[in-house]
Parts: structure tokens; sequence; C-alpha cells
């Protein structure tokens, strides 16, 4: 992965423009350096002064197509005018904190997340992971009450997937699936239970969690919950569909709450509203964030039943920051745009010529087979050596090839870091997107990717 290891920024190359002010882009590396641990400095030196649409500007007005969506955040665009209004009119209303007391804004947003989702009840957070600690929490609960188990003493079994990632906090954390993040918490390996991910294509049955479980010596009866993603973000390796349906069946007949985590995938992304549409298989609890506010720090336990939240105890849910007035302005207006459904059908469109214009780029050199799980307008290019081996170094210098010719991307840590990961926000024009897909064409020639 990329550091800030230079204070030189990386601008399009040919960049003009004046860098003599106070804050110029080198203080500002310079200056993130010198008061903040190496390990926040994970992304390529490009500093942001603003976004709009499918953009990134610098103070000097260069700008690049953006393949990130603030790692999949902005997915109806950067600064929406609608969503930068709703903030607005809400900050000049005069309420930038209300706690849990009532408000009129957080009424209408969980009303819509209702309508718009499907899902009758939400609970309100501000980030994913700790969406996922609430989900966890009403599982066991909801565990605790029918089966009459005490709080302590009695099981109740998280079931994950390998690969899987949920977050930084420590039960999320517990909760994915990379040995590699975890191993600086405690090993709580009889309570997370990580057990193969159904792939697409790959044969999985149920039995792989009950074998699991007996290696831990615990019982079906004894789960709370089995959560996974539609498409794992660390690899990009997608689910089955039949399996996802033997999933929901094993979880209905041993009374465990199937969750979705849809932090990453959801809002469009996949060309679905949420990408369980795809596998038609509906979770008991969904987990969304990022594309939910698109912009400020919002995400939701949507709840399938109200059963499943009634025995969790007064607050037990609650935060300092869940219902966030300016938060949630965000969030209504980006759910407006969602409402008439023109904006998921859009996306699945981009999310074709994604697709194909990967699949005409591969065709190119046959070699070249590097493409990583498409699905909608989320892909990756998994940089190799000739014997198959992950080749990080040839994605670090990929993505400063894309960088250089005005197109940002992000390279995650997980697969070694040998892959570039293409999530351009889901309302790019035809034309941005054909001319990312040139751009990053030129970057691979110029690595002599696949060669
Ligand atoms: C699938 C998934 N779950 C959970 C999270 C954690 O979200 P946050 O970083 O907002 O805590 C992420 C973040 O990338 C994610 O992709």
């Amino acid at each position: 992965m990329a550091a800030l290891t230079s204070t030189e920024p990386i601008r399009p190359a040919g960049a003009s423009g004046t860098q003599a002010d106070a804050e110029s882009d080198a203080w500002v590396l310079e200056t993130l350096r010198q008061y903040e641990p190496a390990t926040m400095h994970t992304q390529y030196p490009v500093v942001w002064d603003r976004a709009s649409g499918s953009r990134i500007f610098d103070r000097q007005g260069q700008s690049w197509l953006d393949w990130t969506s603030g790692i999949l955040t902005a997915n109806a665009g950067h600064a929406r005018p609608e969503v930068v209004t709703a903030i607005t009119e809400q900050a000049q209303q005069g309420l930038l904190h209300a706690y849990m007391f009532p408000t009129r804004v957080r009424a209408r947003t969980v009303q819509a997340l209702a309508e718009l989702s499907g899902f009758p009840q939400s609970v309100l957070y501000t980030t994913g992971a700790e969406a996922v600690e609430g989900a966890l929490k009403i599982s066991s609960r909801y565990a605790m009450a029918r089966r009459g188990a005490r709080p302590r003493g009695g099981r109740s079994v998280i079931v994950t997937f390998e690969g899987s990632f949920h977050g930084r906090t420590l039960g999320a954390q517990l909760a994915g699936g990379l040995p590699a993040q975890r191993d600086w918490a405690p090993e709580l390996d009889d309570v997370f239970v990580h057990v193969p991910y159904p792939t697409r294509g790959e044969a999985w049955t149920p039995e792989v969690i009950e074998t699991a479980l007996r290696e831990v010596g615990a019982h079906p009866e004894d789960v709370s919950c089995v959560m996974g993603e539609i498409y794992q973000g660390s690899t990009l390796r997608q689910i089955d569909p039949a399996s996802a349906r033997s999933l929901r069946d094993w979880c209905s007949r041993h009374g465990a709450l199937l969750i979705f985590d849809e932090i990453q995938s959801g809002f469009g992304r996949t060309g679905a509203l949420f990408a369980y549409e795809h596998v038609d298989v509906r979770p008991d609890l969904l987990l969304v964030a990022k594309g939910l506010s698109g912009s400020l720090p919002v995400s939701a336990v949507l709840v399938g039943d109200p059963s499943f939240t009634k025995d969790v105890r007064p607050g037990e849910l609650t935060s300092t920051h869940s219902g966030n007035p300016i938060s949630l302005a965000a969030a209504e207006a980006n759910l407006a745009l969602y409402a008439d459904g023109q904006l998921v059908a859009e996306a699945a469109r981009r999310g074709r010529q994604l697709a194909d214009g990967l699949a005409d780029w591969v065709s190119l050199l046959p070699q070249r087979r590097q493409i990583v799980g498409t699905m909608g307008m989320i892909a990756g290019v998994a940089c190799t050596h000739e014997d198959g081996s992950l080749a990080p170094e040839s994605s670090k210098r990929l993505a400063t090839e894309c960088i250089e010719r005005g197109l940002l991307v992000c390279v995650p840590s997980t697969m070694g870091g040998a892959m570039l990961k293409i999530m351009p926000p889901v309302t790019t024009s035809e034309d941005e997107l054909a001319e990312a897909l040139a751009r990053f064409s030129a970057a691979a020639d110029a690595v002599q990717l696949g060669r």
C-alpha cells in the first residue's frame, strides 16, 4: 500500500497551478506526517480540496475522475446538490445535535428507510462497525430471550465467513475472517466461529457450519446469528445463490438470525438497491452505511421483524451521535434520490458498461487475466506474476500511473495489496466511464500489465 513516504503530491502529468500558498499540498502532507502516526497514511498523496459528481479536485483546480467513491460512500456522486442543500438548511435551522431526543428529521429518516427497504424498523448509528456491533447485540438478546440463555454461561455463538471484513472495532474485527487483522485481539474462537465462504460456483453446504461448531463443542442451537457479505470486499468473491438459499434455510431451521452486511454493497453499488436482491434471499437484519447518506457518517441496522428487537433492553442500542440531525438530513435527502428506482436502473446499465469495458481490455491481450469479480459498479484488477502469485509492486505502479493520468484509485491492503479496486460513483456518466476506462487502459499499458 502506498504511504505518504514523500511530501511530493501526485498530480496529473502536465498539471499547472501555483503551490505558493501557505497551506500548499506539500504542507498538508508534511503536517499529517508530523502529527499523525504513520499507520494513518495509507492512501496515495493526492490532497483533496473539493469533490463533485464523479470528480475530485485539488486546490489548484486539477481534477481526477474518481474510482474510489470515498471508499464506496459517494454512490450517488460527490456533494450532490440535494444533499448539500439539506445539510445547509438543517444547520441553518439551528439544531446541530439532539442525542436521542425525538426530532422531525429522525422520524422522517427512519420512515423513508422503511419505505425504501421494506424493513419495518431501523436502528441508527454513525459508522459501519457500530452497526455491526449493534446487530450482534440484537441477535444475542433475541437468542437469549428465545432460548432462556443467561447472559454469561448460556452460549451465544456468532458464525461468520473466512475472508470477510466487518470493521475495526473489537467485535467487528473478531467477526471478520481475515486472521492477520485480528491478531491484536483476544482469541474468542469458541464464540466467533469462521467457516468457508459459499463462493459462487463452488460446492458448499451448511454442513461446514455444523463441522466448525462441533470443533468448538457448540451446537446449531447455540448460534445467535450468521453474518456474511453478498460479495466480499476483501477479494470480491461473490456468494453463490443456491448456497445463500441453503444458508437462509439453515438459519431459519435453527433460530439463528441471518445478517447481511451491505455496508459497502448497498445503495445501487451492485446494480440493485441492495445486493441481496441478486440472490433473492432476504436477511433478518440488513446492515447499511456508506451509501446511506452518501456523505456524512450514518449507518443503520435494518430490522426485518419487530420481534427481533423486542427483548433488547431500554437504551442498549443508543449512542451519542446516532440521531445527529445534520447527518440525518443528509441521509434523508440522499434516500429520496433512490425513491423512483431510476438511479439504480442507471447504475445497472453503467455496471454493464464497466464489465464490458474491462472485458474488452482483457481481450486485447489474452495473457491479461487479472480481472476479479465484477458486480455492477464494483470490480477489481489483481496484479499477478506469470506463475499466478500476487504482484503488489505492479498494483502500486499501476495505481500511480492511473493517478498521473487523472484517474483516482485505491489499493486496499487485502490480497497482499495486489488488487486495485474499481468503485466509481454509480452515477458516473457513460462518457466519464468511457474516459476513465481509456485512462486505465493507458496506465496498464504503461506498466505493461500482463505482458
Ligand atoms: C462490508 C463492510 N462492513 C463493515 C465496514 C466497516 O465500516 P466503517 O469503516 O464505517 O466502520 C466496512 C468498511 O469498509 C465494510 O466494507
